[in-house]
């Protein structure tokens, strides 16, 4: 287990340079199973989660390299097995989305239940419900879930999610492109990484439209080529380094951003005070005087990321005023960091899906723990901002889904290392 200590109280100052999204990249390296051929993927981040998901490929018979930072070169064409290593696949949440891509290369696949950030109830009945509506007769366990072709075969169909999941999107997505007919996701995610995931499938050679809308149509195909991609962006960690800008008074040029996809974000801490400049690929955030209280409530996109909820809820902490944060997505996420907020000098009452946000003067450094990715996110911003010394525990979470992140901060001037216990 490792640690991080914050030194705090200092603003950040400089420019960062935002790496590739995460959950486009855990989306794009299970469907390249999909592809008969060579794919070249550049902008891939260097996270934990990334590099279990190359390991379960590799495992899987993939040819996977990584001849330059930010470059995975996958060849899975004489890949036979439908089964990857449980003990990998129940290491992240997003090994789910082998069950669509196995699907649709070998008409069956066995995967374990997928692990990853504990902060709500996660179910996949939208998952399994796409399958079946695909034709697969599927045999779901607490361990696994075992996918085969149902009496009359794998097809396209017309799905309509019960809700826009971004999850059940992609792996109804993924298991389709390869299925004969059309397949149509109704009230589909509208996130930018199932653009991004359409986009890869696309330049493959699959026929995929509507992605960004909330309905998808898939015109199965015969077979995907090779090719390369670049992956977006992301998003959410573009949003962190926005979020602590703000929470430490600072002055930041965020490199590499898509403007268009921060700005539920940029509009929310421009109420706040803060000052935004979007550039084509860049975002300046400025901060000079205290942040004001605003009203945030968390939406699928195009709304307010639930994966930004516990950032804002530090800026939030620090504003003058009285904040409402409401959780429209995973009602329990707010457990995941308040109670350790608090500690830090926060005040926070929970009233449901909305949390009561009183801002104070400061923050005081403390010893905190990391229950979640997006909960470390906001702990280690909480840390730059606090007055005094703050130890973030459970790195490890943190390290899902951020990039060189101790690198980061420091060129932004923060004084942050990393511990092994
Ligand atoms: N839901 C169901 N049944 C399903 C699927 C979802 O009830 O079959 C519910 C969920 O419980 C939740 C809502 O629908 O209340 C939305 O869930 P969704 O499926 O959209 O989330 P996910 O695919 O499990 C992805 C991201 C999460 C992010 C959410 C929401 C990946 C790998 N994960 O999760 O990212 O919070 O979408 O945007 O893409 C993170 O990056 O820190 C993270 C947790």
């Amino acid at each position: 287990m490792a640690r991080y200590e914050i030194i705090g109280g200092t603003q950040l100052f400089g420019s960062v340079t935002i790496s590739g999204a995460k959950n486009a990249a855990v989306a794009i390296l299970p469907a390249a199973l999909l592809v008969d051929g060579v794919c070249r993927i550049e902008n891939v981040p260097d996270i934990s989660d990334v590099r279990i998901l190359l390991s379960i490929l590799e495992g899987m018979g993939v040819s996977v390299q990584r001849p330059e930072t930010g470059v995975v070169i996958l060849d899975s064409s004489h890949l036979s097995c439908t089964q990857p290593k449980e003990e990998l696949v129940k290491k992240l949440r997003a090994s789910y989305y082998l069950m669509g891509a196995l699907l649709g290369r070998f008409h069956q696949a066995h995967v374990a239940l997928p692990g990853g950030c504990n902060f709500a109830v996660r179910p996949i009945d939208q998952h399994i419900k796409g399958f079946r509506a695909l034709g697969a007769k599927v045999v779901e366990t607490d361990e696994y879930v075992k996918l085969r072709p149902g009496e009359n075969g794998l097809k396209g169909n017309r799905i309509s999610l019960d809700m826009a999941s971004v999850g059940a999107t992609v792996n109804i997505m993924i298991a389709a492109t390869l299925l004969p007919g059309q397949t149509i996701i109704e009230n589909a995610a509208k996130e930018p990484h199932i653009v991004d995931l359409a986009n890869f499938l696309n330049t493959m050679g699959a026929r995929i439209s509507g992605a960004g809308t909330d309905t998808i149509k898939i015109h199965g195909v015969e077979q995907l080529k090779g090719g390369t991609y670049v992956i977006i962006p992301d998003q959410i960690e573009a949003g962190t380094y926005m979020a602590a800008t703000a929470a430490t008074g600072g002055d930041v040029l965020i490199k590499n951003v898509i403007p268009k996809h921060m700005e539920c974000i940029t509009s929310k801490l421009e109420e706040m005070g803060a000052e935004i400049i979007n550039y084509d690929d860049a975002i300046r955030v400025r901060v000079k005087e205290r942040l004001n209280h605003t009203t945030v409530k968390t939406h699928p996109y195009p709304g307010f990321p639930t994966d930004m909820q516990a950032q804002i809820c530090v800026c939030m902490s620090l504003a003058s005023g009285v904040s409402r944060l409401t959780e429209s997505v995973y009602e329990t996420r707010f457990f995941g960091y308040c109670t350790e907020l608090e500690s830090m000098g926060a005040d926070i009452q929970i009233n449901g899906k909305t949390a009561i946000v009183t801002g104070t003067d400061r923050l005081y450094g403390a010893t905190v723990s990391a229950k979640d990715l997006r909960a470390g996110a906001a702990l280690i911003i909480a840390g730059l901002a606090a007055t005094g010394t703050t130890w973030v525990k459970n790195a490890n979470y943190v390290e899902r889904g951020y990039e060189q992140l101790i690198e980061k901060l420091s060129g932004l001037g923060a004084q942050i290392r990393r511990i092994e216990d």
